[in-house]
């Protein structure tokens, strides 16, 4: 193999051992920049996802990363920035995950806001991935009968992930991951590169590169937000100053959904807690 890049640049060889102090200094780089909390002794993770990084930028160990991290933000550094954020961001994701909340919305939370709003509905799908979750929001919204002009938008740190999810073609397995045939058959079809999801549910969605730990003001105010299966990730401080300045985004008397696993944080006072059947989710108290 040529040890040679395209550029001329010598491809160096790459020591991917990672010492205690570049651990530390990933670790507190992650938590200041996106909210992510490793603990200690996750050495083994950050090799595991990192190491790919030091080959696409050409460094030739974690001590050059750690470097190059550290220095004043510039074009180069803060690619490589994003790059480390992106290696070591969960992107899992399924179709209609926690689907007794997707029956809550379909049907009681879009019709009660479509009465009540004449039809037009802002919702935020914070911490997106791949899309999954905003277009199950828009198919839920297809099958609401009446004049439901829904927005939703989808947002994620990850730029890498936010590319699969506006091409919204994805695989048989991503497919298989929590779609029944009649909504298969429904709203994708069968494409060279995959399964191309229908114009119908895709143009009731946008998406855009967002940090949660950024100001929430340009987005908007909303009537749904979703915020699943990212807060698990922050600080409990982190996660009582997102819900915080979510509820803040949020229409008075709108609804916020958690996972079915993950739980409102003591001290925040602005949701109430509704268990509606067998969902459960939060509702802005409306003062
Ligand atoms: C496990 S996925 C959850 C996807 C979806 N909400 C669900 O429940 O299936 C978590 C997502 O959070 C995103 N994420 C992590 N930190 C973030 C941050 N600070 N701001 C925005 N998104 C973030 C990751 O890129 C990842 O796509």
């Amino acid at each position: 193999m040529s040890n040679l890049s395209l550029t001329n640049t010598p491809v160096k060889k790459i020591n991917a051992d990672i010492t205690l102090n570049e651990y530390k200094i990933i670790q507190h780089f992650l938590n200041e920049s996106c909210g992510i909390v490793l603990t200690d002794n996750k050495q083994y993770l950050v090799k595991n996802r990192v190491t790919r990084v030091l080959e696409q930028f050409n460094l030739a160990s974690f001590h050059e990363l750690t470097v190059a991290i550290q220095v004043i933000s510039n074009a180069r550094n803060q690619k490589l920035k994003a790059a480390v954020v992106d290696a070591m961001t969960t992107n899992e994701t399924f179709w209609f995950r926690d689907d007794t909340q997707f029956v809550e919305l379909k049907e009681r939370i879009i019709p009660t806001l479509v009465a009540k709003k004449n039809g037009k509905i802002k919702v935020w799908s914070a911490a997106c991935s791949s899309g999954q979750e905003p277009y199950n929001i828009s198919m839920c919204a297809e099958e609401v009968a009446g004049n439901c002009q829904i927005q939703i938008i989808g947002t994620d740190i990850s730029d890498t992930i936010l590319k699969e999810a506006k091409a919204a073609v994805y695989s048989e397995m991503a497919l298989s991951r929590g779609l029944d045939e009649k909504i298969r058959k429904r709203f994708f079809q069968q494409t060279e590169q995959g399964y191309q999801l229908t114009r119908k549910v895709t143009q009731k969605v946008r998406f855009q590169q967002f940090n949660l730990l950024n100001s929430y003001s340009g987005l908007g105010r909303f009537d749904i937000i979703f915020c699943r299966n990212v807060l698990i990730y922050f600080s409990d401080e982190v996660k009582r100053d997102i819900l915080t300045r979510m509820a803040s985004s949020l229409e008075p008397g709108g609804y916020i959904f958690l996972s079915s696993t993950e739980s409102m944080p003591s001290g925040i006072k602005e949701f109430e807690v509704v268990r509606d059947g067998k969902a459960r989710y939060f509702q802005k108290t409306v003062k």
